[in-house]
């Protein structure tokens, strides 16, 4: 099947919207008291579908300057607030991109250079980075008319939300010293 690329970059906004979703959600289950086994496998998936992540959202990008539909330029990709189209929807996913981008790099590549709370901060600017993502993905996407792509962002924003508020929970209790939630 013979697909367009406009319709290619509406496969990868998604794609890339998905992956950078299980990688927070792995992210957030790894540090959670209440998960005591297979550490190393969630961090892996957590680790792996953020690097899937950027490099779709990359291809999402890079599609968008070869497309003649909307046409993009390369400033309009990555100068927030300078496309000509849907200005706004287009702007958050460029600040969501560097975000995800500079999490994710300090995180491979520069955290053995980092002092730790500063990079323990930078990391969680991630949940602004998504959510910003999905903004940007239900503003601006075609395919937000379609009940089961509807249904897809409500499952996983409600998952990932659930996710992090028993993490939180998680981190509470184990700082009251709460003993169900205290790692041995
Ligand atoms: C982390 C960064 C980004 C993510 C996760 C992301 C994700 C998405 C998602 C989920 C969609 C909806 C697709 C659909 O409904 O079929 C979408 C559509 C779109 N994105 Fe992005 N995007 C990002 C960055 C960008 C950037 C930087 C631009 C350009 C400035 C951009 C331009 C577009 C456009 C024009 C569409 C509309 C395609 C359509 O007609 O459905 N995106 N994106």
């Amino acid at each position: 099947m013979i697909i367009s690329t406009w319709e290619w970059i509406r496969l990868l906004g998604l794609l890339a919207y998905f992956y950078f979703t299980i990688s927070i959600i792995f992210g957030l289950l790894r540090k959670s008291s209440f998960i005591k086994s297979h550490k190393n496998l969630i961090y892996h998936i957590h680790q792996n579908a953020g690097w899937l992540g950027l490099i779709t959202v990359i291809a999402h990008m890079v599609l968008l300057l070869i497309d003649r539909y909307e046409p993009y330029s390369i400033v309009g990709v990555l100068i927030p607030f300078s496309a000509n189209y849907r200005s706004l929807p287009s702007a958050l996913g460029t600040i969501a991109f560097y975000l995800f981008l500079m999490v994710i790099m300090t995180s491979d590549l520069w955290i053995r250079t980092m002092n730790r709370s500063l990079w323990k901060k930078l990391h969680f600017l991630v949940l602004p980075a998504w959510v910003l993502s999905l903004v940007h993905g239900v503003l601006i996407g075609t395919d937000t008319e379609i009940t089961l792509i509807i249904m897809f962002y409500v499952i996983s924003g409600g998952v990932t939300l659930l996710v992090l508020v028993v993490r939180t929970l998680s981190g509470f209790m184990k700082k009251v010293n709460f003993p169900m939630f205290h790692n041995n």
